[in-house]
Protein backbone atom coordinates (compact mmCIF):
# COMPACT_ATOMS: atom_id res chain seq x y z
CA UNK A 1 0.00 0.00 0.00
CA UNK A 2 1.39 3.35 -0.59
CA UNK A 3 2.29 5.50 2.61
CA UNK A 4 2.60 9.17 3.27
CA UNK A 5 5.43 10.47 5.14
CA UNK A 6 3.93 12.51 7.69
CA UNK A 7 5.12 14.45 10.93
CA UNK A 8 8.27 15.67 8.69
CA UNK A 9 9.98 19.61 8.57
CA UNK A 10 11.76 21.05 6.11
CA UNK A 11 15.55 21.55 7.15
CA UNK A 12 17.48 24.57 5.52
CA UNK A 13 20.64 24.28 4.26
CA UNK A 14 23.23 27.05 5.16
CA UNK A 15 24.91 27.06 1.78
CA UNK A 16 23.63 29.67 -0.67
CA UNK A 17 23.97 29.16 -4.30
CA UNK A 18 26.77 31.85 -4.33
CA UNK A 19 28.92 29.61 -2.15
CA UNK A 20 27.99 26.26 -4.14
CA UNK A 21 28.87 28.31 -7.23
CA UNK A 22 32.83 29.55 -5.32
CA UNK A 23 32.99 26.12 -5.32
CA UNK A 24 32.09 24.39 -8.27
CA UNK A 25 33.91 23.69 -11.41
CA UNK A 26 36.44 25.80 -14.01
CA UNK A 27 33.91 28.53 -14.92
CA UNK A 28 32.67 29.30 -11.22
CA UNK A 29 29.09 30.71 -10.62
CA UNK A 30 26.63 28.82 -9.54
CA UNK A 31 24.87 27.27 -13.25
CA UNK A 32 22.69 24.60 -11.57
CA UNK A 33 19.62 23.77 -13.89
CA UNK A 34 18.04 20.89 -15.55
CA UNK A 35 17.71 20.21 -19.62
CA UNK A 36 14.88 17.72 -20.07
CA UNK A 37 15.16 15.69 -23.00
CA UNK A 38 11.95 14.21 -24.63
CA UNK A 39 11.24 12.24 -27.77
CA UNK A 40 10.12 8.65 -28.74
CA UNK A 41 12.61 5.80 -28.45
CA UNK A 42 15.50 6.17 -30.81
CA UNK A 43 14.74 9.98 -31.23
CA UNK A 44 18.18 10.83 -29.82
CA UNK A 45 17.57 11.47 -26.52
CA UNK A 46 20.70 9.86 -24.94
CA UNK A 47 22.84 10.81 -27.86
CA UNK A 48 22.58 14.50 -27.52
CA UNK A 49 22.66 14.19 -23.55
CA UNK A 50 25.42 12.60 -23.35
CA UNK A 51 26.88 14.47 -26.75
CA UNK A 52 26.09 17.81 -24.18
CA UNK A 53 27.77 15.74 -21.20
CA UNK A 54 31.65 15.58 -22.88
CA UNK A 55 31.03 19.02 -24.07
CA UNK A 56 30.16 20.75 -20.76
CA UNK A 57 32.65 18.34 -18.50
CA UNK A 58 35.29 19.52 -21.18
CA UNK A 59 34.76 23.23 -20.44
CA UNK A 60 34.50 22.40 -16.91
CA UNK A 61 31.44 22.82 -16.07
CA UNK A 62 30.02 20.24 -13.91
CA UNK A 63 26.89 18.29 -16.01
CA UNK A 64 25.58 14.73 -15.38
CA UNK A 65 23.21 12.83 -17.48
CA UNK A 66 20.37 10.73 -15.63
CA UNK A 67 19.22 8.49 -18.70
CA UNK A 68 16.17 6.29 -18.52
CA UNK A 69 17.39 3.05 -19.77
CA UNK A 70 20.26 3.54 -16.40
CA UNK A 71 17.67 4.82 -14.00
CA UNK A 72 15.48 2.01 -14.83
CA UNK A 73 18.24 -0.76 -13.80
CA UNK A 74 18.54 1.54 -10.49
CA UNK A 75 16.69 3.89 -8.20
CA UNK A 76 13.33 2.99 -10.28
CA UNK A 77 14.15 -1.09 -10.83
CA UNK A 78 10.72 -1.24 -9.50
CA UNK A 79 8.72 0.66 -12.33
CA UNK A 80 7.49 -0.64 -15.24
CA UNK A 81 5.73 1.54 -18.45
CA UNK A 82 2.40 2.12 -17.14
CA UNK A 83 0.94 5.19 -17.35
CA UNK A 84 1.30 4.77 -13.69
CA UNK A 85 4.85 3.68 -13.51
CA UNK A 86 5.84 5.93 -15.95
CA UNK A 87 4.32 9.07 -13.70
CA UNK A 88 6.50 7.70 -11.14
CA UNK A 89 9.51 7.35 -12.65
CA UNK A 90 9.20 10.83 -13.91
CA UNK A 91 8.29 11.95 -10.65
CA UNK A 92 11.32 10.61 -8.91
CA UNK A 93 13.73 11.64 -11.81
CA UNK A 94 12.32 15.37 -11.65
CA UNK A 95 13.44 15.02 -7.96
CA UNK A 96 16.68 13.83 -8.35
CA UNK A 97 17.52 15.88 -11.30
CA UNK A 98 16.27 19.14 -8.57
CA UNK A 99 18.91 18.21 -5.92
CA UNK A 100 21.96 18.07 -8.75
CA UNK A 101 20.47 21.40 -10.10
CA UNK A 102 20.02 22.60 -6.68
CA UNK A 103 23.88 21.63 -6.05
CA UNK A 104 25.16 23.86 -9.30
CA UNK A 105 25.33 20.55 -11.39
CA UNK A 106 23.59 20.83 -14.92
CA UNK A 107 21.33 17.93 -14.80
CA UNK A 108 20.80 16.19 -18.29
CA UNK A 109 17.58 13.90 -17.86
CA UNK A 110 17.04 11.76 -21.13
CA UNK A 111 13.40 9.88 -20.84
CA UNK A 112 10.80 9.21 -23.26
CA UNK A 113 8.57 11.66 -20.72
CA UNK A 114 5.24 10.54 -23.31
CA UNK A 115 3.04 12.65 -21.03
CA UNK A 116 2.85 16.22 -20.79
CA UNK A 117 1.00 16.06 -17.05
CA UNK A 118 4.16 14.33 -16.04
CA UNK A 119 6.79 17.18 -17.71
CA UNK A 120 4.64 20.08 -16.71
CA UNK A 121 5.07 18.49 -12.58
CA UNK A 122 8.73 18.04 -13.63
CA UNK A 123 8.94 22.00 -14.25
CA UNK A 124 6.90 22.96 -11.81
CA UNK A 125 9.54 21.20 -9.06
CA UNK A 126 11.82 23.00 -10.49
CA UNK A 127 10.37 26.37 -10.61
CA UNK A 128 8.92 26.29 -6.65
CA UNK A 129 12.92 25.96 -5.91
CA UNK A 130 13.62 29.05 -8.45
CA UNK A 131 16.15 26.19 -10.78
CA UNK A 132 16.12 27.17 -14.17
CA UNK A 133 14.16 23.50 -16.28
CA UNK A 134 14.84 23.45 -20.18
CA UNK A 135 11.85 20.92 -22.00
CA UNK A 136 13.55 19.72 -25.08
CA UNK A 137 11.64 18.07 -27.31
CA UNK A 138 13.82 15.87 -29.64
CA UNK A 139 10.97 15.68 -32.60
CA UNK A 140 12.15 12.54 -35.09
CA UNK A 141 8.91 11.08 -36.58
CA UNK A 142 8.32 7.83 -35.69
CA UNK A 143 9.01 6.39 -38.97
CA UNK A 144 12.62 7.49 -38.88
CA UNK A 145 13.07 6.32 -35.15
CA UNK A 146 11.43 2.72 -36.51
CA UNK A 147 14.14 2.67 -39.29
CA UNK A 148 17.11 3.43 -36.64
CA UNK A 149 15.43 0.75 -34.10
CA UNK A 150 19.09 0.86 -32.10
CA UNK A 151 17.71 -1.68 -29.50
CA UNK A 152 15.76 -3.41 -31.75
CA UNK A 153 12.72 -2.79 -29.51
CA UNK A 154 10.13 -1.73 -32.30
CA UNK A 155 10.83 -5.00 -34.15
CA UNK A 156 10.20 -6.75 -30.62
CA UNK A 157 6.92 -4.31 -30.30
CA UNK A 158 5.77 -5.00 -33.47
CA UNK A 159 5.99 -8.67 -33.11
CA UNK A 160 4.18 -8.16 -29.48
CA UNK A 161 6.75 -9.25 -27.19
CA UNK A 162 6.82 -5.38 -25.64
CA UNK A 163 3.24 -4.15 -24.80
CA UNK A 164 2.45 -1.01 -24.64
CA UNK A 165 5.28 0.70 -26.75
CA UNK A 166 5.51 4.42 -26.94
CA UNK A 167 4.31 5.60 -30.41
CA UNK A 168 2.62 1.97 -31.22
CA UNK A 169 0.28 0.88 -28.60
CA UNK A 170 1.19 3.90 -26.34
CA UNK A 171 0.49 7.73 -26.94
CA UNK A 172 3.18 10.17 -27.06
CA UNK A 173 2.18 13.49 -26.51
CA UNK A 174 4.18 16.12 -28.05
CA UNK A 175 4.83 18.67 -25.95
CA UNK A 176 2.78 22.28 -26.57
CA UNK A 177 5.45 24.86 -25.53
CA UNK A 178 8.91 23.24 -25.30
CA UNK A 179 11.73 25.78 -24.61
CA UNK A 180 13.50 23.99 -27.72
CA UNK A 181 12.45 21.91 -30.55
CA UNK A 182 15.79 20.34 -31.81
CA UNK A 183 15.47 18.08 -35.36
CA UNK A 184 17.90 15.09 -36.18
CA UNK A 185 17.07 14.00 -39.60
CA UNK A 186 19.86 14.99 -41.80
CA UNK A 187 21.98 16.44 -38.94
CA UNK A 188 24.71 14.93 -36.68
CA UNK A 189 24.64 14.71 -33.05
CA UNK A 190 26.86 17.18 -32.55
CA UNK A 191 24.64 20.11 -34.55
CA UNK A 192 22.11 19.03 -32.62
CA UNK A 193 23.84 19.33 -29.46
CA UNK A 194 24.99 22.85 -30.56
CA UNK A 195 21.12 23.96 -30.74
CA UNK A 196 20.90 22.72 -26.88
CA UNK A 197 24.41 24.69 -26.53
CA UNK A 198 23.41 28.20 -28.14
CA UNK A 199 19.96 27.86 -26.08
CA UNK A 200 22.11 27.05 -22.53
CA UNK A 201 24.38 30.71 -23.77
CA UNK A 202 21.00 32.61 -24.55
CA UNK A 203 20.20 32.14 -21.05
CA UNK A 204 23.05 32.80 -19.06
CA UNK A 205 23.15 29.30 -18.00
CA UNK A 206 27.21 29.04 -19.76
CA UNK A 207 29.67 31.93 -21.07
S1 LIG B 1 9.41 6.93 -19.48
O1 LIG B 1 8.26 6.83 -20.40
O2 LIG B 1 9.97 8.28 -19.45
O3 LIG B 1 9.05 6.46 -18.15
O4 LIG B 1 10.53 5.94 -20.07
P1 LIG B 1 12.09 5.94 -19.76
O5 LIG B 1 12.35 5.89 -18.31
O6 LIG B 1 12.75 7.01 -20.54
O7 LIG B 1 12.53 4.54 -20.33
C1 LIG B 1 12.48 4.34 -21.72
C2 LIG B 1 13.52 3.29 -22.14
O8 LIG B 1 13.06 1.99 -21.79
C3 LIG B 1 13.10 1.12 -22.91
N1 LIG B 1 11.72 0.66 -23.08
C4 LIG B 1 10.62 1.34 -23.48
N2 LIG B 1 10.41 2.60 -23.97
C5 LIG B 1 9.14 2.96 -24.27
N3 LIG B 1 8.05 2.17 -24.13
C6 LIG B 1 8.21 0.90 -23.64
N4 LIG B 1 7.14 0.11 -23.47
C7 LIG B 1 9.53 0.47 -23.30
N5 LIG B 1 10.01 -0.71 -22.82
C8 LIG B 1 11.32 -0.56 -22.69
C9 LIG B 1 13.77 1.86 -24.03
O9 LIG B 1 15.12 1.45 -24.05
C10 LIG B 1 13.66 3.32 -23.64
O10 LIG B 1 14.84 4.08 -23.87
P2 LIG B 1 15.02 5.04 -25.15
O11 LIG B 1 16.31 5.66 -24.91
O12 LIG B 1 13.88 6.03 -25.20
O13 LIG B 1 15.01 4.12 -26.33
P1 LIG C 1 16.92 7.70 -27.58
O1 LIG C 1 17.77 7.81 -26.36
O2 LIG C 1 16.00 8.88 -27.79
O3 LIG C 1 16.17 6.41 -27.64
P2 LIG C 1 19.39 7.21 -29.00
O4 LIG C 1 20.29 8.36 -28.72
O5 LIG C 1 19.61 5.95 -28.23
O6 LIG C 1 17.88 7.71 -28.85
O7 LIG C 1 19.43 6.83 -30.54
C1 LIG C 1 19.39 7.78 -31.56
C2 LIG C 1 20.07 7.21 -32.77
O8 LIG C 1 19.94 8.12 -33.84
C3 LIG C 1 21.55 6.94 -32.56
O9 LIG C 1 21.94 5.79 -33.26
C4 LIG C 1 22.19 8.19 -33.19
O10 LIG C 1 23.49 7.97 -33.69
C5 LIG C 1 21.23 8.45 -34.35
N1 LIG C 1 21.23 9.86 -34.77
C6 LIG C 1 21.46 10.30 -36.02
N2 LIG C 1 21.43 11.64 -36.10
C7 LIG C 1 21.21 12.08 -34.84
C8 LIG C 1 21.08 13.39 -34.28
N3 LIG C 1 21.19 14.50 -35.01
N4 LIG C 1 20.84 13.48 -32.96
C9 LIG C 1 20.71 12.37 -32.20
N5 LIG C 1 20.82 11.10 -32.68
C10 LIG C 1 21.06 10.96 -33.99
MG1 LIG D 1 17.97 6.57 -24.74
Amino acid sequence: ALQVATNVTEQKHHVSRDKRGQVLGHLRGFRGCTVWFTGLSGAGKTSISFELESYLVARGVPAYSLDGDNIRTGLNKNLGFSKEDREENIRRVAEVAKLFADSGVIALCSFVSPFGKDRDMARKVHRESDLPFFEVFVDTPLNICETRDVKGLYKKARKGDIKGFTGLDQAYEKPECPDLVVKTVDCSVDESMTQVVEMLIENGIIP
